[in-house]
This record gives structure tokens, sequence and C-alpha cells, in this order.
């Protein structure tokens, strides 16, 4: 298994693998968009998972994170964090934020596992077939050699 950045001929098996992982939903158009701050996992040509994240300044952004279905829980998410911020204390950054389903307890619980703490909520932040749903806001500080 190897990770690597993103590249242009990934963006139809990530745009399928977040379909299928009930993610962001993001199209093969946003995933270019986002191609230079996209990692992969990839086994044998397959994609097993991906990180899509911003970065401006000191302050970061998890835009987008998934892991195959079949492969969860065996450490890949912390594996693809973990390369996020590898490349966050290369460029200087101090703060990670995300936004995430108020009902993804999955991701939540992932997020916690990171060191993400909730710092805020926005109400009905996203539509679903199941209604309007909140977003939970949360932020890492990382630590700095300073
Ligand atoms: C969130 C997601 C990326 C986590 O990926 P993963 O590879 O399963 O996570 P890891 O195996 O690295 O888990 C690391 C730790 O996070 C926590 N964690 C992850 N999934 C969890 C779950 N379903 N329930 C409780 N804790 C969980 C655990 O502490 C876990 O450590 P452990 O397995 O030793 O207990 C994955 O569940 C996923 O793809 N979800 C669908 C897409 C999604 O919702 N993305 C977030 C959009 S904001």
């Amino acid at each position: 298994m190897s990770l690597r950045a993103a590249r242009a001929d990934d963006v139809a098996q990530l745009s399928a693998l977040d379909t299928a992982s009930g993610g962001g939903g993001w199209s093969a158009s946003q995933f270019a968009t986002w191609l230079s701050t996209t990692l992969v996992l990839e086994d044998q040509a397959a994609i097993l998972g991906f990180v899509t994240y911003s970065s401006v300044l000191d302050e970061a952004e998890i835009l987008n994170i998934a892991v195959t279905t079949a492969r969860r829980r065996e450490g890949l998410g912390q594996r693809l964090w973990s390369a996020a911020l590898a490349q966050f204390q290369r460029d200087g950054v101090q703060r990670c934020h995300l936004e995430v389903r108020a009902g993804n307890e999955a991701a939540i619980a992932f997020y916690h596992a990171l060191g993400f703490a909730p710092t805020g909520t926005r109400k009905n932040y996203y539509s679903g077939p199941a209604g309007r749903e909140d977003a939970l806001l949360m932020t890492l500080v990382l630590e700095t050699d300073a």
C-alpha cells in the first residue's frame, strides 16, 4: 500500500469512492479542483482512501476524507491524517478546522481520536434525504516547536 499525491486520472475513482462512502458527495470536477491538495492511499491501483485539505498561511481545513467501507478501522484514516498533518507542519499551519454532519458519529469519533475538539455548530447547514442537518465545527491546534 502506498500513499501518494492525487493525479488527474484519479478523479473518477475518487468521486466513486466518496459517493460509496456516504461522504462529501463530491463530483469528479470538485476533486479536479482540489487535486494538488489531495493525498490518496493506493493498493494495486485501487484507491482505498483519500484526504483533501486546503491551507492558507497558518490555517488549514480538512475538506473531505474517506476510506473505502471494507477497509475501515484499520488505521487508514489515521494514516491519511498523519500525512496531511506532516504537510501542515512543513507549511507552518497552526490550526486545522473542519465541519462534519452532526449525525456522522463515526467521523466525529474519528476526529476526536485525532485530537479535534468541537468549537460550535452551524444550524441546518447540510441538506439531505432526511432533511436539514446541523454541521459540527471542530478545530485542532497543532503543536509547534516554538
Ligand atoms: C471517518 C473515516 C475516514 C475514518 O476512517 P478509518 O480508516 O475507519 O479510521 P481509523 O481506522 O484510522 O480510525 C482511527 C480511530 O478513529 C476512531 N474511529 C474511527 N472510526 C470510528 C467509528 N466508526 N466509531 C468509533 N470510533 C471510530 C477510533 O478511535 C479509531 O481507532 P481504533 O480503531 O484503534 O479504535 C471513515 O469512517 C469514513 O470514510 N467515513 C465515511 C466518510 C466520512 O464520513 N468522512 C468524513 C466527512 S466530514
